[in-house]
């Protein structure tokens, strides 16, 4: 059998990774600025996660949710605590796109209503109702198309006040948009929807996949803004490569038997994984290391000239390239050994783990130099 050829691969076969270094089957070393899209938050191959993993797998590793499993009330606690949701409830599943159609699901069945609001350049996900709120035709099969999606410009506070309104079930945002290049929402818009979406009776969705898990600096980038969404989900960094994702819901919503489900959702190996991540997270301070990196790495890169803008906050960070410096990206990987990531057309983006050193940091920053200095002298 052969595989379903969806995905442009790099002729780079890693076999074994530590902190922020992947090895390849040659033995080459890689940097990895980019934690395979943004999933890597305490560094590969932590000690702590896999010993976690490792003891877990020993005792029982899969049963379904029929049964006790207290490790799901365990990383519901430490999750509150962590992320300051201590009464919001936790509804565990396998992925991102999972946990933003289950929100999606739970809006609908708490406001009875069908309608949505996503924003330009978003990314929910590929399942049916999160890929119809993601903003690229391309990727939306017409069995998917007849989701009632309308499609603001981003930031744009007017258009929101004008379109909202009580037919709308939810409104789903990105805490930082990823894929469609590092946008940020100001606050101003964020505190806008979120006063609208109580004015309406519409739920609000933080969709942190991305961004959440203190990638920004604060635990979940809508933090920054002092919002309180009714429904924010999670996944990429909560289980540091181990899928996991996860749905917080506000006390005020009430679950019944059936509403929602699923097989392997909050099994033990994936409730280890993740309560490892916390324990780091918590226990290596990464979240203040995100934030100082990340004013660190803006500073140095606009002080290319480049580069004029450096968007996102903490470790997600985005910048363009001008047409003449196109090539940046693949000089990196091909010629520093340095993964970065990309947004069409021209966005670097640098999404490392949240254990990133300072020194690691300046290999990018000197690898740059070299492949910058060369362009402007040639
Ligand atoms: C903001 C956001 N939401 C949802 C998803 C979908 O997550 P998954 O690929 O785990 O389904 C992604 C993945 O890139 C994402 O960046």
């Amino acid at each position: 059998m052969k595989l379903f050829d969806v995905y442009p691969l790099f002729s780079i076969e890693p076999v074994r990774a530590n902190g922020s270094w992947l090895w390849d089957k040659t033995g080459q070393r890689y940097l990895d600025l980019y934690g395979g899209h943004a999933v890597i938050s305490i560094g590969h191959s932590h000690p702590h996660y896999v010993k976690r993993l490792k003891e877990q797998l020993d005792k029982i590793g899969f049963y379904s949710n029929s049964v006790q499993n207290p490790l799901q009330e365990k990383l519901a606690e430490k999750l509150g605590q962590l992320s300051g949701y201590t009464d919001y409830q936790l509804f565990l599943c396998n992925s991102g796109a999972e946990a933003n159609e289950n929100a999606l699901k739970i809006a609908s069945f708490e406001t009875g209503r069908k309608k949505i609001i996503a924003f330009s350049k978003a990314f929910h996900g590929r399942t049916s109702g999160t890929v119809a709120a993601t903003d690229n035709a391309k990727i939306v099969a017409p069995f998917n198309a007849n989701h009632d999606i309308t499609f603001l410009p981003f930031n744009d506070k007017a258009a929101f006040k004008s379109t909202i309104n009580n037919e709308v079930a939810a409104v789903i945002i990105e805490g930082i948009q990823g894929v469609g290049g590092i946008h940020v929402p100001t606050s101003d818009f964020l505190q806008l929807i979120s006063t609208e979406c109580k004015k309406h009776g519409a739920l609000l969705i933080l969709d942190e996949i991305q961004s959440g898990y203190g990638r920004t600096g604060k635990f979940f980038a809508h933090q920054h803004a002092n919002i309180k969404p009714d429904i924010i989900t999670t996944a990429k960094g909560m289980g540091n490569g181990y899928p996991v994702g996860g749905v917080l819901i506000q006390p005020g919503i009430k679950p019944w038997h059936g509403m929602l489900g699923t097989t392997f959702g909050g099994n033990y190996l994936a409730c280890a994984a993740s309560l490892a991540v916390l324990e780091v997270i918590e226990s290596e301070k990464l979240i203040d290391n995100a934030a100082e990196l990340g004013k660190y790495w803006t500073e140095k890169l606009l002080s290319f000239p480049i580069i004029s803008e450096v968007r996102g906050l903490g470790l997600m960070l985005g910048f363009d390239l001008p047409d003449s410096n196109k090539t940046l990206r693949k000089d990196l990987l091909g010629k520093h050994f340095i993964f970065t990531g990309e947004a069409k057309p021209n966005t670097v983006r640098l999404l490392p783990s949240l254990a990133l050193k300072k020194e690691e940091a300046d290999l990018l920053i000197e690898a740059m130099a070299v492949e910058l200095e060369k362009t402007v002298s040639a």
